[in-house]
């Protein structure tokens, strides 16, 4: 990779996605993810913990066939059997990647693995060499990384490249991190380990403390130019970093986010509508970028505004995400401009009394009712043009 500004998404809402209690899907609903994130520009897709059962193990190879331009990468833990399961699931792909971990953090070293750490990096060179016989891409992570020492961690990404792992990702698996460190940590691993300049370094952000997107964009500023996240930020507990707040960073703060992604925004909202549906996991309604209130406004205040010029209360359109419209909702905030623009777009023209009228008794039914509907509307002012 030369372009120095690129960054390439990783999109893991097919596995560690996946491993959100209750969200766990078939073949069918893997492809239809694995289309849609093709479509939407991603670079690499993990779409599966291949060993994990038959299941994901068919579904894991049925993308790999599927996908015709996206790299295909399953998870392997750093034993052979593992890593031989994850080849025969994507080894059918234009483009297989074998991505393999191990814990480097003296926590679960000691209390997960039993392992000392002269054995972990043993580990990581068995486990890296053979999946690099196997496969020409190969990824390597350090689990726990962030709660990791750093010099140990130092030897193994280096042992890691030297035996052939051409990416290098150092997740923050539980959400310790914060922009600082995180930062910190890239900065120091890709200035101390000396090849470093033969492998990409990348990001894997849990969200336990909310920070997923904030250390994504640190680790970024820092030199990381891979990026791994899921759709609607499912994963693990509270999640992982939400790709389309990632990418929508990117364009939208290109001024002091210089960097580039193949992300087709205008595809955002159909994939997490996609995942939403799948998945049953409801998307918040604050949530940036993808949430039903994220171009909604209620305030008289703000909708005045918007009438006006969208960008008073908008940083970037609806239309850019692949949305149709923002959307001007009707409440006890809303103002008079607001409700003459709805009743405009529902036919209506009153004369200034009717019109006061119809707004007086549309403010005392939004102090009645946490929502009003265009049905509401509607009823209220046919009422008023009857007793007109
Ligand atoms: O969070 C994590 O550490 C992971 C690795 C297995 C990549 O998901
Ligand atoms: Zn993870």
């Amino acid at each position: 990779m030369t372009d120095q500004t690129q960054i390439l998404i990783f999109d893991t809402t097919l596995r560690d996605g996946e491993q959100s209690p209750g969200c766990s899907m078939n073949i069918e609903e893997k492809l239809q993810v694995a289309a849609q994130l093709e479509a939407m520009g991603v670079d690499i897709i993990e779409a599966g913990f291949a060993i994990a059962s038959q299941g994901d193990f068919d579904a894991t190879s049925a993308v790999a066939k599927h996908c015709t331009r996206a790299i295909v990468a399953s998870l392997a833990r750093a034993g052979a059997k593992d890593i031989e399961r994850a080849w025969d699931a994507v080894r059918h792909a234009k483009r297989p990647r074998i991505h393999t971990f191990i814990a480097t953090s003296p926590l679960h070293m000691r209390v997960k693995l039993n392992k000392s750490s002269d054995e972990v990096l043993e580990a990581v060179e068995r486990s890296v060499r053979l999946a690099r016989k196997l496969c020409d891409d190969v990824e390597w992570s350090a689990e726990d990384a962030t709660r990791s020492e750093p010099d140990f961690l130092a030897r193994c990404i280096e042992t890691a490249i030297r035996e052939g792992a051409t990416t290098i990702n150092l997740p923050d698996t539980v959400g310790y991190a914060t922009p600082e460190t995180y930062g910190a940590m890239f900065r120091d691993m890709i200035a101390r380990v000396p090849n470093a300049d033969r492998a990409i370094f990348s990001t894997h952000c849990h969200n336990d403390l909310g920070l997923g997107v904030a250390n994504t964009l640190a680790a970024v500023a820092a030199g990381a130019r891979q990026v791994e996240s899921t759709i609607n930020g499912i994963g693990e507990r509270a999640g992982n970093a939400a790709i389309e707040e990632i990418a929508m960073a990117m364009k939208v703060r290109a001024d002091v986010l210089p960097f580039r992604t193949g992300i087709v925004a205008t595809e955002i909202t159909r994939a997490s509508r996609l995942v939403s549906g799948i998945t049953g996991f409801q998307v918040q309604p604050n949530k940036a970028i993808v949430g039903a209130n994220a171009f909604a406004h209620e305030s008289g205040i703000h909708q005045d505004g918007m009438i006006k010029d969208a960008s008073t209360y908008e940083i970037m359109t609806p239309e850019s995400v692949g949305l149709t419209h923002s959307n001007l909702v009707m409440g006890k905030h809303s103002g008079r401009a607001a409700f003459r623009q709805k009743l405009e777009e529902m036919g209506y023209e009153l004369g200034d009394n009717a019109f006061q009228d119809a707004f007086d008794r549309f403010k005392a039914l939004a102090d009645a009712k946490k929502s009003v509907f265009d049905e509401d509307i509607l009823a209220l002012v046919d009422d008023e043009v009857l007793r007109g």
